[in-house]
């Protein structure tokens, strides 16, 4: 592949080849000297149109620890406030020579179109409601290192599906990787046409949690929600908030996860997420490095098999 932009075009065979390489990043980043250089040379482009913690502060340090040049545009301060279009705007940057161009854009779909202006390679970190590639592969890393396999497991994905790049991407992968999913919310937040990813749908906690391995929990994204039914946050905990209780129907080890950013108290009871038996929200972002590097590994790989004396073709 020549960007990532998504789960959807990815083979089982190449996601388990970037979680493989992902591996040897976990141990590298868990040494006192965190260095590489297979990006050596290199120009990382950070284009955020959204807020993000994790996603961009990983992408940073993936960069620069494998020894890339990495620039973080600040969009807010970018010409984009005079009126300057996301096309003109990849454009200008595509004429410094980049070679890895990550973004994020509120817009699903903006991102595969900024792709096929620029000759460098481009990393979807989250368009819209569509995809969160970079997010679904660290989550797979995560489950399996903590379940020793990445196939035939049950997992719940709960809360608003609708509104989640993480939860299409999440489904995708999970199900190309043969496990069985579950969504478990309100009808309004998980829409019965989900069924098509081949997973079950439960309103109810107790039902929809039973016996599975894996409960992965959403935040309400009341940024996507477009004016339409936002839910009570204490009658959306009452009945759909993990909390011991809830979790107690899901196997006695099943692990808990959050993409972040978690709302305490609304989707998640925070005891449940600071325990370290079962919560594994802090490896999520530790994998998110390691995953980010081992993606970037790859494309920079591509990107090399393509030119000739170093010059894009
Ligand atoms: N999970 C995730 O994408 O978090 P950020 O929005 O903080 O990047």
């Amino acid at each position: 592949q020549k960007h990532l932009l998504g789960i959807e075009p990815l083979h089982p065979v190449e996601i388990t080849t970037i979680l493989d390489l992902a591996e040897t990043y976990v141990d590298l980043n868990r040494r006192a000297v965190k260095h590489s250089d297979v990006l050596a040379g290199l120009t990382q482009i950070n284009m955020f149109f959204e807020n993000s913690t994790r996603t961009q502060a990983s992408f940073e340090l993936a960069g620069k620890r494998l020894g890339a040049d990495v620039m973080n545009m600040a969009m807010q301060a970018s010409s984009i406030k005079k009126g300057e279009t996301l096309i003109d705007t990849a454009l200008t940057l595509n004429a410094m020579n980049p070679d890895l161009l990550v973004v994020r854009h509120p817009h699903s779909g903006a991102v595969d179109l900024l792709a096929q202006k620029v000759n460098c390679a481009v990393l979807n970190a989250g368009d819209g409601k569509h995809e969160h590639p970079t997010q679904a592969l660290l989550d797979a890393l995560t489950i399996r290192r903590a379940k020793g396999r990445l196939h035939r497991l049950n997992i719940a994905i709960c809360g608003d599906v609708a509104h989640s790049r993480v939860a299409r991407s999440n489904l995708i992968l999970l199900g190309k990787m043969e496990n069985r999913v579950r969504l478990v919310g309100p009808p309004t937040l998980v829409p019965r046409q989900f069924a098509e990813f081949g997973c079950e749908i439960y309103d109810d906690m107790e039902e929809g949690l039973k016996d599975v391995d894996v409960v992965m929990m959403l935040r309400l994204q009341r940024e996507r929600m477009d004016g339409g039914f936002i839910p009570s946050e204490r009658e959306y905990y009452h009945r759909y908030g993990l909390d011991a209780e809830k979790l107690a129907f899901a196997k006695d080890d099943a692990i808990v996860m959050h993409p972040g950013p978690m709302n305490r108290g609304v989707e998640i009871d925070g005891t449940i997420a600071d325990d370290i038996n079962r919560s594994v929200i802090q490896e999520q972002v530790e994998m998110g490095v390691a995953v980010r590097m081992a993606a970037m590994d790859l494309l920079a790989r591509n990107l090399r098999a393509e030119t000739q004396e170093g010059v894009y073709v």
